[in-house]
């Protein structure tokens, strides 16, 4: 029997009160000094509560108004959800694997135990509440009274503390010396990044003063200061420099205003990125097309 998420809230209070939830909501109620064993991140709790307001209908598009999902699914963000299954009634939801992946994603962006703390919980809240300063899908939550902020705060907060391992630092020289190369460089039939990228909020290839053809140490670290909002450390998949321009039946992002560079993961170029994505310092390959046919 599949157990699909509700598309509306209302619905999702059709609860299963599992083990793990009965042992979520119990860790909730004494106090935060109470260290009660090693309580993780509920999953069944998660699931029950948590998701539903991902595909909440919010009446509306557009930032502060449209679905969570609709911007997140697929996407590369560091909220990247799976794509949303459909039943022949039309009816949307996750498989409880899809889910799985879903916690798995939202668990990395939570600290546990602490609410204030977690980016999943700060990028939809308002400034003034204490939120991130910027969401390019919007504020959704007014406060912290707002009961949907509130049940994805419980969930967090009925989690035990844990240590995390820092993420990778990203190696800017090799952004400077080989990342910028790719920015330059032309594939047969398509345009390169900086012909679109080189002026404006996404301009992380900026224009190149007359005379030169590279970026001076200055121009590259104010590319690597927007490039870098654009990926995840750690994370190639969540990195929106590496999902956009990569083919959508290859993992990619559903949309991007420019070509698809890489047909797939396994260009050496993209393999090369999710290198350094991930903390590394790769062999610099620019330029190679690796499994793509023509051209
Ligand atoms: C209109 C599209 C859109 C909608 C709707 C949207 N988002 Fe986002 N969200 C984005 C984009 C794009 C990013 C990555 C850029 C950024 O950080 O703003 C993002 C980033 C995030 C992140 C990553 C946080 C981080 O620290 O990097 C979280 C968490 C998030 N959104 C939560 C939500 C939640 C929760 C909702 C629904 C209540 C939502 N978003 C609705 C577009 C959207
Ligand atoms: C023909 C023009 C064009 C080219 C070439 C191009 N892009 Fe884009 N790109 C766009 C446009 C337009 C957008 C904004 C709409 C969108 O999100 O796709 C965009 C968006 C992006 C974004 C997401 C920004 C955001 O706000 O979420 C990234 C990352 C990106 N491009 C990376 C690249 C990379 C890397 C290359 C080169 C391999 C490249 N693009 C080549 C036109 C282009």
């Amino acid at each position: 029997m599949r157990s699909g998420v509700p598309l509306r809230p209302e619905t999702g209070s059709r609860r299963r009160f599992g083990r793990a939830l009965v042992l979520a909501l119990m860790a909730s109620a004494p106090g935060p000094s109470e260290v009660m064993g090693q309580e993780p991140l509920s999953f069944e709790r998660y699931r029950e509560t948590v998701e539903p307001i991902f595909l909440a209908d919010r009446g509306g598009w557009g930032p502060g108004r449209a679905p969570c999902v609709t911007c997140h699914a697929e996407q590369g963000t560091p909220l990247r959800l799976q794509r949303l299954r459909e039943t022949d009634e039309g009816e949307v939801f996750w498989s409880e694997e899809d889910s799985r992946r879903n916690f798995e994603v939202v668990s990395r962006l939570v600290m546990p135990g602490d609410p204030d703390r977690s980016r999943f919980l700060r990028k939809a809240l308002t400034v003034a509440a204490g939120g991130a300063p910027f969401h390019v899908g919007g504020k959704f939550f007014e406060s912290k009274s707002d009961p949907e902020w509130q049940t994805m705060a419980d969930w967090v907060a009925a989690a035990d503390p844990v240590e995390r391992p820092a993420p990778p630092r990203l190696d800017f020289d090799f952004f400077r010396d080989c990342v910028q190369r790719v920015f330059l460089d032309k594939r047969p039939g398509d345009v390169e990044c900086i012909h679109c990228h080189e002026s404006g909020a996404r301009g992380f290839a900026r224009h190149i003063p007359e005379g030169r053809d590279f970026w001076d140490q200055q121009e590259s670290r104010g590319n690597f200061a927007i490039a870098r909002r654009y990926v995840e450390p750690g994370e190639p998949m969540m990195s929106r420099l590496l999902t956009h321009p990569l083919a959508p039946n290859a993992g990619g992002d559903y949309f991007h205003g420019g070509p698809r560079r890489w047909a797939s993961m396994d260009d050496p170029e993209w393999q090369m990125l999710a290198a350094w994505v991930r903390g590394e310092t790769p062999e610099c390959i620019v330029g190679t097309r690796a499994g793509a046919g023509g051209g």
